[in-house]
């Protein structure tokens, strides 16, 4: 029963005491998020675990969370991912042959004037792939300091995998959207009109199948039903929606705002399901509602479980624990260069 798997994860806890560390991404569920040691977006996450000397870390998250919390850790640490089907939709659309592929052809076109940038949610490999050819991470919540930086050293930046964090943030360091082409990693090709000396921002054909739920009809509809509704939403959302929207931030930075806003004040938010319901329970004396009133789940992120937890932390109490993550040493080193640029940073 839930609570005898309750009970058991306590007590497994308290038995390993700091030897174990827990985070858990904003998107998991409350089932999930209750027994977590902490919470955070990826840029808090990846800090926490860069900061932390657990033997055992037990990521609720996503695999790509995972991985990079696995290439800031030592070797002494181990990462944990209680599903292995906890993937990340869009970090799939980006793989690393496409990349060096892509890679070549752009600097067949642009020369030296290049800098690779990569959303955290992307392969080690493609973490890595940037590390060594002088690029850096980025996170939604550092997205815009990582371009700008990126502009001082180049002319242009390639970015990685989420065209509309891309497009998103470009353009709010006063990037024209003339001047922005975009790389489809399945033709091979540059979708671009223009003259190519024109292009500064090369963006990657991948989205996020979730944020893409999230329309100009939902905000429409919201406006129309109440004007006085603010609506807050990722920037994993296209850039029609956020330019539509009020405010648009990462995890971290919606959950602030609503904190912060007056009671009764009222919210659509664009994101996804889990953290949208939380927002919805803690904040009773404000009127918070999905933007899409069809509510957005994670898919993958929803892989972990109660069930999936107790498992891989009874392995953990036996010895034997499963669904390590580790990722390889010349990997891990060269991905390690691209993140500490951006948590220098950060
Ligand atoms: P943040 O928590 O960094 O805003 O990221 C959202 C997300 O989609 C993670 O996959
Ligand atoms: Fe990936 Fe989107 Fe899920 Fe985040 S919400 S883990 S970007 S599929």
């Amino acid at each position: 029963s839930t609570e005898e798997m309750e009970s058991r994860i306590r007590a497994i806890k308290k038995k390993m005491g700091s030897k174990l560390f827990m985070p858990g991404h904003h998107y998991q569920k409350d089932e999930v998020i209750q027994f977590a040691d902490a919470t955070g977006d990826s840029l808090q996450l990846a800090q926490l675990c860069a900061e932390n000397e657990a033997e055992h870390i037990v990521f609720c998250g996503v695999h790509f969370m995972a991985e990079t919390a696995d290439i800031l850790t030592s070797r002494d640490q181990t990462v944990y991912l209680p599903d292995m089907r906890a993937g990340c939709s869009m970090a799939d659309m980006a793989d690393i042959y496409q990349t060096e592929r892509a890679w070549s052809a752009l600097n067949g076109l642009f020369g030296d004037t290049i800098v690779p940038l990569t959303y955290v949610n992307s392969t080690a490999a493609i973490k890595a792939f940037v590390g060594r050819h002088n690029g850096a991470t980025v996170t939604s919540s550092n997205a815009r300091t990582m371009v700008e930086w990126a502009l001082t050293l180049r002319e242009r930046i390639l970015f990685l995998p989420d065209q509309h964090l891309g497009r998103n943030t470009a353009f709010d360091v006063g990037i024209p959207l003339e001047q922005m082409a975009v790389w489809n990693p399945i033709t091979d090709e540059l979708e671009y009109e223009g003259p190519l000396e024109e292009i500064k921002v090369i963006l990657w054909k991948g989205h996020c199948s979730v944020h893409e739920n999230f329309t100009v009809q939902n905000i429409a509809e919201v406006r129309e039903r109440d004007p006085v509704m603010r609506i807050i939403v990722h920037p994993e959302c296209s850039r029609e929606v956020v330019e539509l929207s009020d405010e648009a931030g990462s995890t971290k930075y919606i959950i602030d705002a609503i904190e912060k806003a007056e009671p009764g004040s009222k919210w659509a938010v664009g994101t996804e399901m889990n953290l949208v319901n939380r927002l919805i329970a803690h904040h009773p004396d404000k009127e918070i509602i999905s933007l899409n009133p069809h509510m957005c789940p994670c898919l993958t992120m929803n892989r972990i479980d109660l069930p999936h937890l107790l498992w891989s932390l009874e392995g953990i109490e036996k010895g034997a624990g499963m669904n390590q993550i580790k990722v390889d040493g010349q990997t891990s080193a060269d991905a390690h260069m691209a993140l500490d640029r951006m948590l220098e940073r950060a």
